[in-house]
């Protein structure tokens, strides 16, 4: 009965839902960007003023990089910690873009309503699927479900430096919390929601390649000069061999089969590999021979150059031999694979490759590992029933191709397991030009919240 009230302000509240939404999506929260650390802090004073207006007393805690935002309320079992982050990714190539990246709109499109701006999904929409939950429920209930905590990062989409110290100053504070609710993840497909339980892990590494001190003539000096973008570049084409396998020495350590069970569990989700990569326009999968696309994004680790860089690529031509060349390369690790170790072997291989009179430098971007949730707890199973509710279909437990090292993280530092619960999908355009939200997964986000909540609050 009061779920349905619930549920009921949150439809009449929609518009006003987006609206909110809109306003947190006009800050260019961008994390990676110096020019944007004030957006960054203009964005948590947005969550601390949103919370505020629903009953939350939070507050901005700053960091050595973008500010943590934190609030506490309610009473009662279980104690919830629910996760967002208010950052997002660089808009570039800006000129793909439509609109404004920063100027959000709701667009009509062939598969319905779309909400279009950056951090549309990623995680503006989804944060504010749980926080429009909590709304209608304080409208409603005139009080919260259980004891809460939010916790709001502006670092995620750059590796979340500030995360790990902030974790142990406050770990008293935030280890109090039975389970972390994570909204960063995606639906399986249109009409059946997830609860993700594997996440792949990331390490990413970026090498400089330097030979000549100076550019040079390539006609001059073309022939007796090294050049560094032919030395990274088969660097590069030998970390993978002619299966799809990568050769850095030790990588698949730490890499499990599939058990039988779990295999068969994907094969029933009856997942569209054809229709997955079509929509992009692709139609044959070039990952690990002999795996599914299914494992090649879920379980199955991987090498990818995200960047390359050197010598003249601007507009028309230059004979020019570069005094260097980079590349930022990732690696997406799963099972127990050690990204440490993989950091040292991969670093060998490359100076091992390193001719005479060049030199390379390396920097870390990150290192995380995969991590698996247990779906053990009750409210897993409670959880699913909830979202099967809401969807036209059943809730599946899923993988993600993608990282969230901060689940891994809380389960290290604080002790907390994670519940992961997204309502994005695959065409969101997340990282590119053009990221959008559905309305329908806005809205249907918010209403499988409400839903969740009353199904584990005890
Ligand atoms: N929300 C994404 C993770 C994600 C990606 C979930 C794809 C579902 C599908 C998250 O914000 C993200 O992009 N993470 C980064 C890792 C981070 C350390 C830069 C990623 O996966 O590249
Ligand atoms: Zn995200």
């Amino acid at each position: 009965m009061t779920l349905d009230a619930v549920l009921t302000q949150i439809d009449t509240d929609l518009d006003a839902s987006v609206e909110r939404l809109k306003d947190l999506l006009r800050i260019p929260s961008i994390s990676t960007d110096p020019a944007f650390k004030d957006d960054c802090q203009t964005a948590a004073d947005w969550l601390v003023s949103d919370l505020a207006s629903f009953g939350v007393e939070a507050e901005k805690r700053q960091t050595p990089g973008h500010p943590m935002v934190i609030g506490h309320v309610g009473t009662g079992a279980p104690h919830l910690m629910f996760y967002g982050h208010y950052d997002v990714q660089p808009v570039d190539p800006l000129s793909l873009w439509n609109r404004d990246p920063f100027d959000p709109a709701i667009e009509e499109t062939p598969k319905g309503k779309v909400i279009r701006g950056r951090g549309a999904c990623d995680d503006k929409g989804q944060l504010m699927t749980f926080m429009e939950a909590f709304r209608a429920w304080k409208a409603v209930h005139g009080s919260f479900p259980c004891a809460i905590t939010f916790i709001f990062e502006g670092e995620e989409e750059s590796g979340s430096p500030s995360l790990i110290p902030f974790l142990k100053e406050y770990k008293d504070e935030l280890s109090q919390p039975d389970m972390a609710m994570i909204c960063d993840t995606g639906l399986f497909n249109r009409d059946t929601p997830a609860i993700t339980t594997m996440l792949r892990g990331l390490l990413g590494e970026e090498i400089t390649i330097k030979a000549a001190d100076k550019d040079l003539h390539s006609g001059m000096f073309g022939g007796p000069a090294i050049n560094p973008i032919r030395v990274l570049t088969r660097i590069i084409a030998s970390l993978h061999d002619e299966t799809g396998r990568i050769t850095v020495p030790g990588f698949y350590d730490g890499v499990p089969e599939l058990s039988n069970s779990l295999k068969a569990q994907w094969e029933n989700l009856g997942f569209d590999a054809k229709g997955f990569l079509g929509d992009v326009d692709l139609s044959v999968p070039a990952g690990e021979m002999g795996r599914s696309v299914l494992e090649m994004i879920w379980s199955r680790p991987t090498c990818e150059v995200n960047g390359i860089s050197g010598g003249y690529t601007g507009d028309g031509f230059k004979t020019v031999l570069p005094a260097e060349a980079t590349a930022k390369i990732s690696f997406r690790l799963v099972g127990t694979q050690d990204p440490f170790a993989i950091r040292e072997n991969f670093r060998k291989v490359v100076r091992d490759m390193l001719p005479e009179d060049c030199t390379v430098e390396f920097s870390d971007h990150g290192a995380s590992q995969a991590s698996v949730m247990s779906t053990e707890d009750p409210s897993f199973e409670a959880a699913r029933l909830a979202l099967s509710d809401e969807w036209p279909r059943p809730a599946a437990f899923i993988g993600c191709g993608g990282s969230i090292p901060i689940a891994g993280y809380f389960q290290e530092y604080l002790g907390l397991p994670s519940m992961l619960i997204g309502f994005g999908n695959d065409d969101d355009q997340l990282h590119s030009p053009n990221e959008k939200y559905d309305l329908r997964s806005f809205h249907k986000g918010i209403r499988s919240w409400a839903r969740v909540l009353d199904a584990i609050v005890k």
